[in-house]
């Protein structure tokens, strides 16, 4: 699978919405995630992010992220069109410790 990572948060831009062939991204209200089980590992998904955002679980990083996707994605509504950016997406991404300063 793929998994979105921390630096999605605040930003949100959605344009891994748009190349989903199989519609398996779930929306937070600050940043998305993927369900395992629905991700075909097609790895589309993962040069479209501006933000640099999506890793495979193959990926260290991606692997710390599998579980934190499964739990949200079982909670949150499924996005299955691109929207706007969040308001200060550009300013938000690569902001440091986003899940602390962010999420919490
Ligand atoms: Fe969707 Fe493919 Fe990305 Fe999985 S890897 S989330 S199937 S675009
Ligand atoms: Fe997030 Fe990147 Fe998609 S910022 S919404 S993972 S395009």
């Amino acid at each position: 699978t793929y998994a979105v990572t921390d630096n999605c948060i605040g930003c949100k831009y959605t344009d891994c919405v748009s190349v989903c062939p199989v519609d398996c991204f779930y929306e937070g209200v600050n940043m998305l995630v993927i369900n395992p089980e629905e991700c075909i590992d097609c790895g589309v998904c993962e040069p479209e992010c501006p933000a640099d955002a999506i890793r495979a679980d193959t990926d260290e990083e991606g692997a710390k992220w599998v579980a934190f996707n499964a739990r949200y994605a079982s909670l949150w509504p499924v996005i299955a069109a691109a929207k706007e950016p969040l308001p200060g997406a550009e300013a938000n991404d690569g902001l440091p410790g986003k899940r602390d300063t962010i999420f919490s």
